[in-house]
């Protein structure tokens, strides 16, 4: 396995690569690597002939008040997952390689980051798209790969490649979770026992959202999300959105319509950690 600090460096090993007729898959993450990730890795690696990680926790998408400092950090366990399940190539840039200078051009959203993290973590996707785009064209990948836990993002990054013609194919990878139901996260590492203890209820309550529509279509989202809302914060969960929206343009719906796609999403602070998850659906059957 390959590890390169510098761009150049990626080029210079990738050109080769590509000369060669291999296919590059990458799987952007900002390391602390857990299951979810090793997921990633072996769904590329059925696709792609030559895998590359990238290991970059990205400043531009924190916000002033968000976790950017803090955020856990662990190379040499990351070096080892990386080898241990075969990717090629290793990228760990610096902030310098990414952000040498003061950054004059950034993207603006338009409609996709009005709900769900957009809402709450503005410029966060703008961060997102920043490094991604700069990271797909260090490495001019054929396929990338992003998880659903983070669906917007995925949304969005879908968007940018075909509004910006990045010639990459994107996979989606699916939530990996813990026995109990709770999403791995990088962040996770955050709770306490006690709020360990209550973390899969927001899984729960997405299970609860979707079971109850896909039963009874006929229900306002509005009263079958309360209730959810409700048991939640009796369990000292901070709600910071919990709704259902169109899966094409990430807007909450009043009513649902089954045979439709929709996500239903969710985002609460269990003690100051915030936990993000969510379900797509048609509500014909629980996915
Ligand atoms: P990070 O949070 O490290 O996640 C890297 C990738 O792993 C993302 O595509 C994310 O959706 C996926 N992932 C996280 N938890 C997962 C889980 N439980 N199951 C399956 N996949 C999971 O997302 C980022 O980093 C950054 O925003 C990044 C895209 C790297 C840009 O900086």
């Amino acid at each position: 396995m390959k590890e390169v600090l510098s761009i150049t460096g990626v080029r210079n090993e990738l050109s080769a690569v590509r000369a060669r007729g291999e296919l590059i898959g990458l799987v952007p993450t900002m390391g602390a690597l857990h299951d979810g990730h090793v997921h990633l890795i072996r769904k590329m690696k059925e696709q792609a002939s030559f895998v590359v990680v990238t290991v970059f926790v990205n400043p531009t998408q924190f916000g002033p008040n968000e976790d950017y400092s803090k955020y856990p950090r662990t190379r040499d366990y990351d070096r080892q997952i990386c080898e241990q399940e075969g990717a090629d190539l290793v990228f760990y840039p610096d902030v310098e390689e990414m952000y040498p200078a003061e950054q004059a051009i950034g993207l603006t959203i338009a409609g996709l980051t009005d709900h769900l993290c957009g809402k709450s973590r503005p410029g966060h996707f703008a961060g997102v798209l920043q490094v991604v785009n700069k990271l797909f064209n260090i490495t001019q990948p054929d396929l990338a790969i992003f998880g659903q836990k983070d669906i917007q993002q995925f949304v969005l990054i879908d968007r940018m490649v075909q509004e910006f013609n990045h010639p990459i194919r994107l996979l989606i990878g699916e939530t990996v979770r813990e026995a109990d139901g709770l999403a791995m996260s990088s962040r996770n590492t955050y709770l306490n026992r006690q709020e360990r203890k209550r973390a899969p209820l927001l899984y729960d309550a997405l299970t609860m959202i979707c079971g109850k529509l896909t039963g009874h279509p006929e229900l306002a989202v509005s009263e079958v999300v309360d209730e959810q809302e409700r048991r939640l914060k009796a369990n000292d969960l901070k709600i910071d959105y919990l709704s259902v929206v169109n899966f094409s343009d990430l807007q909450p719906v009043v009513h649902i319509v089954p045979g439709n796609r929709y996500i239903v999403a969710g985002a609460v602070y269990n003690g100051p950690t915030r936990l993000i998850d969510n379900l797509i659906t048609d509500f014909k059957q629980i996915s």
